[in-house]
């Protein structure tokens, strides 16, 4: 089978797409023809081993994927068999077969998209769980969405927009505030501008700021965490900008708000069940219209190694998608 391989933690640049023996399932595993797999900025941190848990050398990205099960590993369920799944796999995605843990697998409705599947698997189930479950959002109350337009960003902003909230997207082109807007988005700030806070307060017109969801930290959370009303909740995400940002603590008693950390994948593997009722309650807010997954760009596989390094480089707006099969 085709498959992109990894051999070396320098980069996206070195990323090889080979011709590689088809995987086996091990106990508890099934076997995927893999029809989608979605791309995040995660990737790029793989192929540079600077993610917090390594994939060892060599291997093939890709984290989420969607596609038929094709083989059964020894203890993997009957049922699974033919049926269209999506799951989490940690690396694996970019090739025309991958292995996926069978307690992983949600079992997709045959009518849902696989490309949408697959890029709404992370990042939804990240804004799912970190609305829902880290940041208690009500209806009627306020976000804004650092990094909007990226992957992460712009399922952010469905999700918000989906459980009834107020959203400001804040994005560094207009391009990419555009594309936040078409995703749902209220308002759009430019936060490259050294004034945003005041624009954000513009957009807000006249609400507080309920919660800050922040995939890319750096300068920017501490200017978000101060852009709180009293009770607030400042979502940490991830650290797009590559800047680890640090907060005086004194902040969050005056502001008597709360710093959650959100981590959909260590939440996933801490807690079996997790990401399958993850996936399922996205595809319940899917059915009842309250979101609309989608993949941005649907790109072949070829391809991937040039959306890696286009995320890298802040140049990619919205979600990619890999089909591996085209
Ligand atoms: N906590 C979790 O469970 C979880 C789950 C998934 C992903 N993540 C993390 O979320 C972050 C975003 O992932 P993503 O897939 O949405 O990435 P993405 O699509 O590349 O979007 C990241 C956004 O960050 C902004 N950014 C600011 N400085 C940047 C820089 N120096 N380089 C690149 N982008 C920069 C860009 O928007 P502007 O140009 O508008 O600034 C970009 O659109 C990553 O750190 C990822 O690891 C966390």
């Amino acid at each position: 089978m085709r498959a992109i391989r990894c051999h070396a933690y320098t980069g996206p640049k070195d990323l090889r797409l080979e011709d590689v023996p088809d995987p086996v399932p091990g106990p508890g595993q099934v076997l995927i023809a893999v029809e989608a797999c979605g791309l995040g900025f995660v990737d790029g941190l793989h192929v540079q081993g600077k993610y917090q848990v390594k994939i060892p050398l060599p291997f093939t990205p890709g984290s989420e994927a969607a596609g038929r099960v094709i083989a059964l590993g020894a203890g993997a369920p009957a049922e699974l068999m033919g049926k269209r799944v999506a799951g989490f796999v940690m690396g694996g995605g970019l090739a025309e077969k991958a292995l996926m843990p069978a307690g992983g697998c949600a079992i997709m409705p045959e009518d849902f998209d696989p490309t949408a599947a697959a890029a709404a698997l992370i990042n939804y189930g990240t804004a799912i769980y970190g609305f829902e479950d880290c940041g208690r959002l009500e209806a009627g109350e306020s976000v804004l969405v650092l990094g909007a337009s990226g992957g992460v960003g712009m399922a952010a902003i469905d999700v918000a927009r989906g459980m009834g909230a107020y959203v400001v997207a804040a994005a560094s082109s207009d391009d990419k505030r555009r594309a936040a807007l078409a995703r749902g988005a209220h308002k759009a700030v430019d936060y490259t501008q050294a004034d945003w806070r005041n624009a954000l307060t513009e957009a807000l017109e006249g609400r507080g700021l309920d919660v800050v969801y922040d995939p890319v930290s750096g300068a920017w959370s501490e200017a978000a965490f101060r852009s709180l009303a009293p009770g607030g909740r400042h979502l940490v995400i991830g650290f797009a900008s590559g800047e680890i940002a640090k907060l005086p603590l004194n902040l969050a008693l005056l502001k008597r708000a709360s710093l959650v950390g959100v981590d959909w994948g260590g939440h996933v593997r801490a807690h079996a069940g997790e990401g399958p009722r993850l996936t399922r309650r996205l595809m319940e807010l899917a059915a009842q219209g309250k979101i609309s997954p989608r993949a941005d760009s649907v790109h072949k596989l070829a391809e991937a190694p040039a959306v890696i390094a286009s995320m890298l480089a802040r140049k990619m707006i919205g979600k990619p998608v890999v089909t591996p099969q085209a």
